[in-house]
């Protein structure tokens, strides 16, 4: 099995390193247009392999699409990454060009991929990916939601003093500061729903938090994160390549499913080896389907950006 992840920034690094030590795939291409930058990232990996013990065979390339020929999965980071007090949305115009352009050049070479999108902003750029490339919607997952479910898991560890492991909570909606969802009212410790557990305040906090996950980091490190975000990445790769068909929050093409069409936006699918095989349908109530609504409206507004490149 081969995998590309396209971008050799942190994020990109972080998902094939774990792609790497989990030996998801016998060879691994990272590729960057900066000379040099993803042959050295892929060196780098690979004096890591005697010590961690892995036999993923990773190199580097710059541009050089060809290398890529006939990846199963391919993961785009690509773009930039998001600056302090910066949204995601202010990404658009720089990084809708890059996207494109990597979804052509990887297709060229691996036309069946699975393509993984994490280049923010993120709900947009699965649906131009989409619109641009023409290939069957299940082969487009957008990340945000399995990252966003993740750093909701934490914020409740972090009140509930237990493992995150243990956790099963769901962020639904678009991947950005207003506009993600984390359903509070279905998360459960082990069968337990933690709105038994926590008191209202403990749980408001717990849901604000998890929305500025992202601009928190942002905030501390000076640039985007990226252990959580690459990790996320490397998850979604794991279920495509073992074909688990584990439920994750993904970014995916909605066609009427929760009373949506013409968009990608954050909902619970199965994820496999032909990409999101399943969406599976949530019991919303009235003010979480009014979110989800709102939600749909912010990111249809940035699609609609879109069109004016
Ligand atoms: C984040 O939320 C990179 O969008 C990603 O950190």
């Amino acid at each position: 099995m081969k995998v590309t992840v396209v971008g050799a920034g942190a994020v990109g690094a972080t998902c094939a390193d774990n792609i790497a030590r989990k030996e998801l795939a016998e060879e691994l291409v990272l590729l960057d247009i900066k000379e040099g930058f993803a042959e050295g990232k892929a060196q780098d990996m690979m004096q890591s392999a005697a010590l961690l013990g892995f036999d993923t065979r990773i190199s580097g390339s710059t541009n050089d699409y060809s290398k890529t020929a006939g990846s199963s999965v391919v993961v785009i980071t690509s773009g930039l990454p998001r600056k302090p007090g910066m949204t995601r949305e202010e990404l658009i115009g720089t990084n809708a060009g890059i996207v494109k352009t990597v979804a052509e050049n990887i297709l060229k070479y691996s036309p069946d991929a699975v393509l993984i999108i994490i280049s923010n902003p993120m709900d947009t750029m699965t649906y131009l990916t989409l619109q641009k490339t023409g290939i069957p919607k299940n082969r487009i997952i957008g990340m945000g939601g399995t990252l966003d479910s993740a750093r909701f898991k934490y914020q409740l560890s972090q009140h509930l003093g237990c493992s995150p492991a243990d956790l099963n909570a769901l962020v639904i909606g678009g991947h950005g500061d207003t506009t993600m969802i984390p359903l509070i009212r279905f998360a459960t410790w082990n069968s337990i729903p933690v709105t038994t557990l926590l008191t209202e305040q403990q749980q408001q906090q717990i849901v604000a938090d998890t929305m500025v996950g992202g601009a928190t980091l942002t905030k501390l490190i000076g640039t985007s994160a990226w252990y959580a975000p690459g990790a996320a990445g490397a998850a979604l790769v794991e279920s495509i390549i073992r074909d688990e068909k584990k439920l994750f929050t993904c970014c995916v093409a909605l066609d009427g499913e929760y009373g949506q069409k013409d968009i990608c936006l954050g909902v619970p699918v199965t994820i496999g080896k032909k990409g999101w095989e399943k969406i599976i349908p949530f019991n919303l109530n009235a003010d979480e389907k009014a979110l989800f609504d709102k939600s749909a409206a912010a990111v249809r507004g940035m699609n609609d950006v879109l069109k004016t490149l």
